[in-house]
Parts: C-alpha cells; sequence; structure tokens
C-alpha cells in the first residue's frame, strides 16, 4: 500500500515523526514522504526533522510563504503532478494548516483515498484560517483519526459516517513521550541563565503567533497590558515566531516589547530545547494549539490567550485554561496559576504514546 504522507508547517512535523517510525516495522506498506515547503526556515522546519529523527523527504515543493490563496494554490499545482506520477493508493494529512487542505483537496479531485490524523477538532470559529482548512478536510477525508472524543462528536454532527471514524489518541502525545528524557539534556537553562539572568526555576514561557492576537495591534496591546504586570514578577521568555517578529518590527509593540526588562526574547527554538522549556517552566501562555495538549501532559498550567479553543479536553481536563485576551482576565488567570489555585490535570484517555501504532495497525488491516 503507498501513501504519500504530507508536511508543510512546524506542527505538522511532530506529528508525521511517529507515523514515519512506525511504517519502518510494516513492509506491506510504502510511505513516500512530501514536505510543501511552506515553513522553510532552519529554525522552523530543518532542526525538527533531525532532532526527531524524520527521514529527508522524498520530494520537497518548494513552495515557501505568500497569500493564503496563493500558498494554498502553488501547493496544489505542485502536489498533483507527484500524485499522478507516483499513484498513491492513499495521502495522509495532519493538522490543520494550508498544506493540509491542499494536498487533502488535490488527492480526492484525482479519487485518491484521503486520511486525515487530528481529525474532528471544532473551534467554531470561522474567522481562525486553521478552522476551514480543519472543516473542509474532514468533509473530503475517507478515513478520520480522531484526538479526543469532541473531534468524534462533531464528526457524527456533521454527518460523517461512523466507520469512518477512529479515536486514536495523539501522535504529537507520541513524539513527546518519545523525547521527553531526552530533552533533559538540553542546555536551554544555562542559556537563559547566561543570556539574561534567568534562573531556571521560576519562569513562564510565552507563545504567541495567531492572525487574531498579532495581526491586530489592538489585541496585542491589551496582552502586553499583562504581560507588563506579570513581567514584573516572573520573568517571562518568548521564543518569536517569525510572523509575530515581523509584525513587530520598528512599531509602536515593538518599543513596548523592548522596554520589558524582564519579557526575554528568543529566535524560534528546537522541539527538544522547547520541550525542556516548557517542562520547566512554572506555567506557559499561549495561543498555540498545540501547546495546550503539551502542557496538559506536562502537567504544566497553561493560560490560552484565546477566545475558544479546538481542543476542549484540555480545558476540562487538563492543565489548560482559556481565558481570552482580556488584561484582567489573563492577570487572574496568573495569579491563580501562581497561588496553586488551579485543577490538578488529567491526562486524556489514549494520549500513551501508542497513537501512532493504532493508526499504522488500522492502514495495515486495510480499512481503506
Ligand atoms: C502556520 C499555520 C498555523 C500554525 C503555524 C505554526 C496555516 C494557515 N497556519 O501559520 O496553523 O500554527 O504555521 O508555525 O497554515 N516564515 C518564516 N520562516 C518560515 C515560515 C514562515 O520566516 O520557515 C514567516 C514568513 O514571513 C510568513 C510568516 O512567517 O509570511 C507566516 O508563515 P505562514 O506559513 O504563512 O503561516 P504561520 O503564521 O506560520
Amino acid at each position: 500500500m503507498k501513501i504519500i504522507n504530507i508536511v508543510g508547517a512546524r506542527p505538522n512535523f511532530m506529528k508525521i515523526a511517529p507515523l514515519m517510525a512506525e511504517y519502518s516495522k510494516h513492509p506491506e506498506i510504502d510511505p513516500i514522504l512530501v514536505h510543501t515547503g511552506q515553513h522553510y526556515d532552519e529554525k522552523m522546519s530543518d532542526l525538527f526533522f533531525r532532532q526527531l529523527g524524520i527521514p529527508e523527504p522524498d520530494i520537497n515543493l518548494g513552495i515557501g510563504s505568500a497569500s493564503h490563496a496563493v500558498q494554498t494554490a502553488e501547493i496544489m499545482k505542485a502536489f498533483e503532478p507527484i500524485c499522478l506520477e507516483h499513484k498513491p493508493d492513499a495521502v495522509l494529512v495532519v493538522g490543520d494548516v494550508n498544506s493540509t487542505i491542499a494536498c487533502g483537496l488535490v488527492a480526492v479531485k484525482l479519487g485518491i483515498k484521503l486520511i486525515h490524523v487530528e481529525a474532528g477538532l471544532r473551534s467554531g470559529d470561522r474567522a481562525m484560517p486553521e478552522e476551514i482548512n480543519r472543516v473542509l478536510t474532514d468533509s473530503i477525508s475517507d478515513l478520520l483519526f480522531c484526538t479526543e472524543q469532541s473531534g468524534v462528536d462533531n464528526l457524527l454532527a456533521e454527518g460523517v459516517s461512523k466507520d469512518k471514524i477512529h479515536m486514536v489518541g495523539h501522535v504529537m502525545i507520541d513524539t513527546l513521550l518519545k523525547n521527553l528524557e531526552k530533552s533533559q539534556q538540553s542546555n536551554i537553562l544555562s542559556e537563559i541563565q547566561s543570556q539574561f539572568g534567568v534562573n531556571g526555576d521560576s519562569f513562564a514561557v510565552l507563545t504567541m503567533h495567531r492572525p487574531s492576537n498579532v495581526d491586530d495591534p489592538v489585541v496585542f496591546s491589551r496582552i502586553l497590558d499583562a504581560l507588563e504586570v506579570i513581567q514584573n514578577d516572573m520573568p517571562i521568555i518568548f521564543p518569536m515566531h517569525p510572523r509575530t517578529r515581523k509584525n513587530i518590527t520598528g512599531t509602536n509593540l515593538g518599543n513596548r516589547i523592548d522596554g520589558m526588562t524582564n519579557l526575554h526574547l528568543l529566535d524560534p527554538i528546537g522541539y527538544l530545547d522547547f520541550l525542556k522549556l516548557t517542562s520547566s517552566a512554572k506555567l506557559v501562555l499561549t495561543d498555540s494549539g498545540g501547546i495546550q495538549e503539551e502542557t496538559t501532559v506536562l502537567k504544566i498550567p497553561c493560560i490560552t490567550l484565546r477566545e475558544n479553543t479546538e481542543r476542549p479536553i484540555t480545558a476540562e481536563m487538563g492543565s489548560n485554561q482559556v481565558v481570552g485576551t482580556d488584561t484582567q482576565k489573563i492577570l487572574h488567570a496568573y495569579q491563580n496559576a501562581t497561588s496553586g489555585n488551579w485543577r490538578d490535570p488529567q491526562v486524556p484517555p489514549l494520549w500513551d504514546g501508542k497513537a501512532s501504532e493504532r493508526i499504522v495497525k488500522i492502514l495495515s488491516d486495510n480499512q481503506l
């Protein structure tokens, strides 16, 4: 069975890594790895391949950054000839980035079966580019693998037939559990100590890159109002996404960030450094999707700077609180987290490091 597997952007790499490793135990599966090149930097892409032991992509489409329409269209144009040449039995996509829907659409238009890993998640917010990608990809997929029960429920409510849906756990958590011990050898804590004088036993980690936060100066400043107060109490380490960096350079927002003496910026960091950083932090502030899930497994309080989450299990049983972007609400959550007033988090069902094993078994049993 020939399966083309798609990666494009940073959050895809930790999801594809355990699947590629699992395929190698199944000689009946012939996997091809295609990188669309949506993310192309050493720090946003290559480093992850090396650290996670992902094989070199068989094909790199080299698309890079562009508007959503151009990026999606260019990926489709470049991917179609690959499908025609290799004639795969299936195309497997992960997550919710533009590469996911672009390659999914090419596959189904050619009559190739489509497999979606991390299906069914819904924020209910159609202004979020990823929500559109999720809804569309799920609606054209033949086999849908879910990380949490809400995903299964959403798909059933949207009329997806039950026999296409499998609750398997989370491939991204497979990668976390596999690398947690290794990540403890990272030097990131001594680096933040020597670079910023930040003590490794009391700091917060911040990540922010969602367009709704960083493309809107009013929302961004509301968050900065809260960060200004928090950094007076606890140092904040902020590995900055290129989108965020681009948006603040030479602006008032950039000046405000530069003026905060205890908010420390880093370039994007690799997987192992980030895992060491988050697993050592007192708390995490983020607008990422995946980090809500990683902090749930690490049992680190997570303050989500968004009005909604497509991963409700992290807030229902994990360490996540979805607080939005109101300054006072962020500060209130911070106070709760630092005073120990936080739910004792539980790890969601099947987030046990075996999701990729379950998925590949189902593929191998040929349920396509
Ligand atoms: C994309 C995903 C988002 C994911 C995020 C993780 C979509 C719609 N969004 O958003 O879901 O959470 O990746 O990072 O697919 N850039 C670089 N180097 C790179 C890649 C990007 O400098 O290797 C810069 C470019 O200037 C680009 C900007 O970052 O314009 C945004 O990149 P893009 O891929 O368009 O979207 P992300 O915001 O990264």
